[in-house]
């Protein structure tokens, strides 16, 4: 069934959909969670597999073509592949991915590509154990290599990409030998600006490192040349000099998701889906839209439609992260699904 495409109120149409399966998680990224962790939502609370692929399928009849399976940690919801196939069958959905803290990746890597997701993201701060372990909490690198190694292996899951949180004081020292291992293994590594949802609250303007440093930095050992953007992109991608001219076989690239120091807010065409089933319109909305109480009150798919129409037609003209006034949201990044 077609339905009117998705629109807001400033003429932008939304194409993407991220998907929370869960706020829980494994580790305890300093710039995502505290050490304790959190309170998790209760189990009734968190929707389920039933639940999302109606929510899915309903926001692919209004124009949804891709979908970006987040958390918490999704590999940690028991039976995870089973949504994956779930969702997959949708009929109209262009691309089903999925961002991943990769420690499950060597367990599962198979079993999500059968089941369908066509590209990953893993996330990977530091390339040295001891680091690794002070940003995750977890001494978890080699496990986490493992899982790449595995996903890597799959020729369904491509391409494969390295998100790596950009810290001010932390991933200068990063840059070279992610750029290294991007060109060795032909992934593409992203640098993400540190933005204000660690569940600390403990961001300051300081503590981002602009991608346009990391950018320089790398340019000075391994020069780099920016690709044509496609629209709606968030990262900026740029390929090593050397390989385009042909006179090494290096691979890889490197990209910059620069929400802080470049917002690209004009051109976003994302909305949120939490573990909990609630849509929010932006990372920063202190404003969310419950879908899960109506669906188990009874809604029918036209009521739910409206509710999604209303909300995605508020959705925030901009971040003010950097302004003056600038009020965080409640839920941290595991919480809301990066
Ligand atoms: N700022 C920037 N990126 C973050 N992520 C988690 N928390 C933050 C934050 N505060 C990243 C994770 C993951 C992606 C979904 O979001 O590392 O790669
Ligand atoms: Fe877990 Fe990802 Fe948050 Fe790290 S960033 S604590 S891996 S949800």
């Amino acid at each position: 069934m077609e339905r009117e495409p998705l629109v807001d109120g400033h003429g932008r149409r939304i194409a993407d959909l991220r998907v929370s399966v869960t706020d829980r998680c494994n580790f305890r990224c300093q710039y995502c969670m505290p050490a304790e962790g959190l309170q998790w939502v209760s189990r009734e609370e968190v929707l389920s597999f039933e639940e999302i692929e109606r929510i899915v399928s309903l926001l692919v009849q209004m124009g949804i073509e891709d979908v970006r399976l987040t958390g918490g940690e999704p590999l940690v919801r028991r039976e995870f592949p089973r949504l994956v196939s779930m969702l997959a069958a949708i009929d109209g959905l262009g691309d089903l991915s999925l961002t991943t803290n990769g420690y499950l990746l060597e367990r599962d890597a198979g079993a999500l590509a059968a089941a369908g997701i066509d590209r990953l993201n893993v996330s990977i701060d530091s390339l040295q154990r001891d680091r690794f372990f002070q940003m995750t909490r977890r001494d978890a690198l080699p496990q986490v290599l493992r899982g790449l190694e595995a996903a890597a292996r799959q020729p369904g899951l491509r391409p494969v990409k390295v998100n790596v949180v950009a810290i001010r004081g932390f991933t200068e020292s990063e840059a070279i030998p992610f750029a290294e291992f991007a060109r060795e293994r032909g992934f593409e590594v992203r640098f993400i600006e540190f933005m204000p949802l660690d569940g600390d609250s403990a961001w300051t303007a300081d503590q981002v490192l602009p991608g346009e440093e990391l950018r320089a930095i790398i340019n000075a050992v391994y020069p780099i040349e920016e690709l044509p953007r496609e629209p709606s992109a968030t990262a900026r991608v740029f390929r090593f000099a050397d390989s385009a001219r042909g006179e090494s076989a290096a691979g890889g690239q490197i990209g910059f998701i620069d929400p802080v120091s470049e917002p690209f807010c004009a051109d976003c065409n994302r909305i949120r889906l939490t573990a909990d089933g609630r849509l929010r319109t932006c990372l920063f909305s202190l404003h969310e839209t419950d879908l899960r109480g109506p669906m188990r009150a009874g809604a029918p798919d036209d009521e739910l439609e409206l509710l999604v129409r209303e909300a995605v037609w508020r959705k925030e003209l901009k971040h003010r992260v950097g302004e003056e006034g600038f009020r965080r949201p409640a839920r941290s990044m595991s919480a809301i699904g990066g």
